[in-house]
């Protein structure tokens, strides 16, 4: 047979550079900075946030993230993202890249290097490139990367009106993999998409013994009939440091709009009957769900207790002691 002359072109580096840049130019980021120990500093230009194709945490998910926010210049509890990024790393035996203090500067430097006052840090550990195998090549030096953005946005409507939700149809992440953080979304990312696909905003998982689990980036909360703040306990769903932080944040709330605040299993009936039933994360803060499987959470509208909690959360993100002041150069 004659070779197609639709044969793909072999590049020089100038043609590499040429094509990401016009592959950015197709479809627009808003992505203001990334620092990747493999390139050995900060990039701005998004054609260049790139990662080799070899990194296992490509081609076999071996690798964690965690995302913290900025807030008027400041980035918010980090060191519970930290927590929990060396907790992810450890299940996953993932090599560190430096000690914590190491990533905590380059994160810090990275978001000063962006500019951006508000938004998102995500960043990550890899095992590192150097084969197509299952276990880290040998030789291979972790990668860690940060990439500084506007963060995830959710329509006003969501906090003004309140979510419809669904029971997804895709199982639940078993105990280590839920509460690790690793680059291993697919359960998520289904949830998502087969939600929106039935015309809801999101997803719920449910565990094997018919407890409430979380959604697909975000953990679930309840308020019963009788005002008690009832998150599920921590161990088929990530520990949210949000939802850790608003577990504190709540009980000066004890006697006011509540009656107490619980961990516990928490079954899918007595989840239904709540009057109130919320989502949490670093991303979406707390929103209000009003619907659940085409049945109405309580009265059906957001509730004081979600909007309280909203509150609260805000405020410690301007006010509290968890805030680090970020060196921008301008
Ligand atoms: C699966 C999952 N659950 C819950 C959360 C909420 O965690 P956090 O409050 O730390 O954003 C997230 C987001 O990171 C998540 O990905």
């Amino acid at each position: 047979m004659p070779a197609s002359n639709l044969a793909p072109p072999v590049l020089t580096a100038e043609d590499v550079l040429a094509n990401l840049g016009a592959l950015r130019g197709r479809q627009p980021v808003k992505f203001s900075a990334f620092y990747s120990s493999q390139l050995g500093g900060i990039v701005t230009d998004p054609a260049l946030m790139v990662i080799p194709f070899d990194d296992h945490m490509v081609h076999r998910g071996h690798g964690i993230f965690d995302t913290a926010g900025v807030v008027n210049g400041k980035i918010y509890d980090l060191e519970a993202h930290l927590d929990r990024f060396l907790g992810s790393a450890e299940r996953s035996k993932l090599k560190l890249f430096g000690s914590r203090e190491t990533m905590r500067d380059i994160i810090i430097g990275t978001t000063a290097a962006s500019g951006q006052r508000d938004g998102s840090i995500r960043y990550w550990l890899s095992s590192g490139p150097g084969s197509l195998e299952l276990s880290p090549a040998a030789g291979a030096e972790p990668g860690f990367f940060v990439m500084i953005f506007g963060g995830l946005s959710y329509p006003e409507r969501w906090y003004s009106q309140g979510l419809r939700v669904m029971t997804t149809t895709y199982p639940i992440k078993p105990p280590l993999y839920a509460i690790t953080k690793a680059t291993n979304y697919l359960p998520n990312v289904l949830m998502q998409m087969e939600a929106k696909e039935a015309g809801l905003d999101n997803g719920v998982f449910i565990d094997e013994s018919g407890f409430v689990g979380e959604s697909s980036n975000m953990n679930v909360a309840f308020v019963t009939q009788d005002d008690v703040l009832r998150h599920p306990k921590f161990r088929q769903v990530l520990p949210g440091c949000t939802s850790l932080r608003l577990l504190e944040l709540a009980k000066p709330l004890v006697g006011r709009i509540l009656r107490g605040v619980e961990v516990c299993d928490i079954p899918v009936a007595e989840a239904r009957a709540a009057r109130e039933m919320m989502l949490l994360g670093s991303s979406v803060k707390v929103a209000p769900v009003v619907e659940w499987d085409g049945k109405p959470i309580g009265d059906g509208k957001p509730g004081p207790v979600t909007r309280a909690l909203l509150e609260v959360l805000e405020e410690d993100m301007r006010t509290s002691d968890r805030l680090i002041d970020v060196p921008y150069v301008a």
